[in-house]
Order: structure tokens, then sequence, then C-alpha cells
């Protein structure tokens, strides 16, 4: 019998993001080309990221699309991506900006010693065998008073996939003392459209 972790592993561990990457941008969402949705992600990154400049790692980071609005906000940014057509895309995106793009596995990131104070996620955690183990891991990657920003949804209604809010903030139970979830289902800006499904972030310090 397939429990609904083992089937929305399976659901991402399917895609092949090499051949998604040309087109990876072309949804509002992922390449943030329109101004207004652009905006709307630059306006949330800035509340959720410290007021100073920080050290921002990217864990899945695609095309780079969220780790440039981090540096266009002052921050220094490492990305760290398995796909290396991805890679390639986020370094062009980045290019001339204090950042840099790894290529690596996001449940245990090629940066050795290095802290953080932001370990920043989106739609990528749900597809991870072992969350609560990766969750654990990430924690350690950060500096005292760090935080993990986590953007993720369910998606889909027929056959849905992804990690919904409340069993996301029960794996932070272990690994957070301060865990916020803000609601993103209901701002069009976002997505480029009106959405019903569930989307969300968690900001969680440790
Ligand atoms: C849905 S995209 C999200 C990209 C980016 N975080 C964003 O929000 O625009 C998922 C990304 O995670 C990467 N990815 C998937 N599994 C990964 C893993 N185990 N380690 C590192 N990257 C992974 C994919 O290559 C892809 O770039």
């Amino acid at each position: 019998m397939t429990n609904e972790r083992e089937h929305t592993v399976a659901a991402g561990a399917e895609v092949d993001w090499d051949a998604e990457a040309a087109a990876f941008d072309d949804k509002p969402d992922h390449g943030l080309r329109a101004p207004e949705v652009r905006a709307a992600w630059a306006a949330r990154l800035r509340s959720w990221l410290p007021e100073r400049p920080a050290d921002v790692l990217d864990l899945g980071c695609g095309t780079g699309s969220l780790s440039l609005l981090a540096a266009e906000q002052g921050h220094r940014v490492t990305g760290v991506d398995r796909s290396w057509a991805m890679v390639e895309r986020a370094r062009a995106k980045l290019a001339g900006r204090d950042a840099v793009v790894l290529h690596g596995e996001a449940a245990a990131p090629p940066v050795g010693e290095q802290r953080y104070d932001v370990v920043l996620v989106r739609h990528v955690l749900w597809m991870l065998p072992d969350p609560a183990r990766v969750l654990g891991h990430w924690r350690t990657l950060l500096r005292p008073e760090g935080r993990l920003l986590l953007v993720e949804g369910v998606w889909g209604t027929l056959s849905p996939v992804g990690i919904p809010a409340d069993r996301l903030t029960a794996l932070l139970a272990p690994v957070a003392r301060d865990v916020r979830v803000e609601r993103l289902s209901d701002d069009p800006l976002l997505w480029g459209r009106t959405v019903d499904d569930e989307r969300y972030a968690v900001l969680a310090t440790v």
C-alpha cells in the first residue's frame, strides 16, 4: 500500500529538473518577470529576511529567482541545486551579485563549515525523503538566532502533492523555538492568478 508520504516523494522524484529548466521561468511565480508578481515576492521576502545584510542559503534554488531578489535586497546569497541546468541559469541570473551557486544536494548542501543567518527553501522540501531529518540538518547550518524560511504548499485537487502546513509545523517542533505560518493562497499577485489550493510560508527561528 502506498501511503501519502511515499506518494508525494514519488511525484517530486519523477520530475526531470534538467529538462524543466529551459521553460521553468515561464511560470509567473517562477520567473517573477511580471513587475507586480516580482514586487509581491520582493515585499514578502523583505518582511521575512533580516533587515541587516545577512547570509542566505537558498536550497533547491532553481533558476535563482528568489536568490536574485534576496541579493537585490543586500543579502549575500549561496544557492544550491542538484540540476546542472538550473545551476547554470541561476549563475547567469546572479552574475555580478554577491552570490555563488553550487551544484549539490539540498538535503546535505556542500557548504562545509559555513553557517548562515537564513536557510531559504521554496517548493523543495515536499520532494525530499525524510523531511524531519532534513530539517534537523538544516538547523545545524544556521547561526544562533538564525531562521528557516520555508515556502511550501499542497498543489492540485485530483492527486494533490506537497506538504500541508500543519504537518510541516509539527515536523518543526523539535528544531525551532518559534514557528510562524503565513498563508499565501489568498494573494493572487504572488502566483499571477487566483489559486484555491494551500500555499504558505513558514518562518521558524531556531
Ligand atoms: C519547484 S523547483 C523550485 C526552484 C526554486 N526554489 C524556486 O522556488 O523558484 C525545485 C528545484 O529543486 C531542485 N531539487 C529537487 N530535488 C533536489 C535535491 N534533492 N537537491 C537539490 N536540489 C533539488 C530542482 O532541481 C529544482 O530546481
